[in-house]
């Protein structure tokens, strides 16, 4: 094996100097177990804590949402007042008695915000048709929204300090109204937000920018990207700009979701590389780079740390398996796959809400037998 570390292996954030017992991150999961204010739910807490003391280094928390009309789902819990605060320390305390370091990933739906939960005619870069609006396009947001949301986003960071949180994650993937801003296909402004990659990646850099000069230095900044939504317009070479903005501004981790870390770019195949290895192999001092997506075995973590990684990401291997990380000294260690049954999951820690939720997520909830 021709890497310096294993997956089992601690981890210093350069910068901050913070540790984590290896290198296994708990990748942000949704799962509608929050209370209907906003508030986070025991079980919320509870689902989190478990992957904390079953061994994960990171545990990142479902998206949460920076400003009242950005949410979601239902049963999302948020960040947007500091009436949180109080549960939200909860959970970090609960955490951090488990030895982990603990991120709130900090979001805003935009476009995806549906206007039958937040009463609001979803917001974007640009109007652009929306299926969670009533007039069927998005609201293209003015100077004076994008300020609003950018200090949201700076507000409930600062939360997140409060609340003891080791560090945020930006989620800036998945299509969400950072990805609007990204998306050459959903960001058309003309304006200083608008244009190249360079002007499109303003509104992250400037709420990025406004979150550091805000919270304390020991305190980890991150973002999450998707390197390529040909949908919505964004592309690799844009992702890789993107990447050398967010190093030379100091951003502390990048987060890239792959879904499968091991396919080869189709636009790119001549070249070989799988998506995190473009980044790894093509940009110089890079921060910590986190990938996640279709790791389920050891050997697997172990590939993803050779094609650069620092950090493996996992979702849905930690749902029936709390205790992956721990198996990860184990170099065979490649636990059965999907389906799982309700009682396998409710062993896990996952509460009935939940189980129902990854009842939409095909073949991964069985019926007893
Ligand atoms: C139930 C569920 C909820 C998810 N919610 C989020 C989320 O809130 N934020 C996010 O960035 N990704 C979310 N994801 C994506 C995961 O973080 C992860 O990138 C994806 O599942 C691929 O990794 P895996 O193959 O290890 O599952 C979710 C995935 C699942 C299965």
């Amino acid at each position: 094996m021709n890497i310096k570390s294993k997956p089992s292996d601690s981890y210093v954030f350069p910068r901050t100097k913070k540790k984590i017992r290896n290198r296994s991150v708990l990748a942000a999961m949704t799962n509608k177990q929050s209370h209907r204010d906003g508030t986070l739910s025991d079980e919320e807490i509870n689902w989190l804590t478990r992957r904390a003391k079953d061994g994960f280094g990171i545990i990142t928390t479902a998206a949460t949402h920076v400003s009242k009309n950005g949410q979601g789902w239902e049963g999302e819990f948020g960040v947007y007042e500091d009436s949180f605060i109080n549960r939200l320390k909860v959970l970090t305390d609960s955490i951090h008695e488990q030895d982990s370091l603990v991120f709130a990933q900090l979001f805003h739906g935009g476009m995806r915000a549906p206007e039958k939960l937040t009463g609001n005619i979803p917001i974007s870069a640009s109007k652009i048709p929306c299926k969670e609006s009533s007039t069927g396009s998005t609201k293209a947001a003015n100077q004076k929204d994008i300020e609003g949301i950018i200090f949201d986003f700076k507000s409930a960071a600062t939360r997140c300090v409060e609340a003891g949180f080791d560090g945020i994650e930006l989620h800036g993937a998945h299509g969400y109204l950072i990805s609007q801003f990204l998306g050459k296909k959903t960001n058309h402004r003309k304006d200083i937000w608008g244009g190249d990659i360079h002007n499109r990646s303003k509104f992250l850099i400037k709420i990025i920018n406004e979150i550091k000069k805000s919270v304390p230095e020991s305190f980890i900044v991150g973002v999450r990207i998707s390197p390529e939504i040909n949908d919505m317009g964004i592309f690799l070479d844009d992702s890789l700009e993107l990447a050398k903005i967010l190093t030379k501004i100091g951003i502390d981790f990048i987060h890239l979701s792959c879904w499968d870390c091991f396919k080869i770019s189709e636009e790119y195949s001549k070249d070989k590389k799988t998506i995190t290895e473009w980044f790894t192999h093509t940009i110089p001092n890079l921060p910590t780079i986190i990938s996640t997506g279709g790791i389920w075995s050891s050997k697997d973590a172990t590939d993803v740390m050779m094609q650069g990684a620092d950090l493996i990401g996992v979702g849905r291997v930690a749902i029936p398996y709390p205790d992956w990380s721990l198996n990860l000294k184990d170099d065979n260690y490649n636990p059965p796959r999907m389906p799982f049954t309700s009682t396998q999951l409710t062993k896990a820690g996952l509460s009935d809400v939940f189980i129902a939720y990854m009842r939409n997520w095909k073949g991964f909830v069985e019926d007893e037998k």
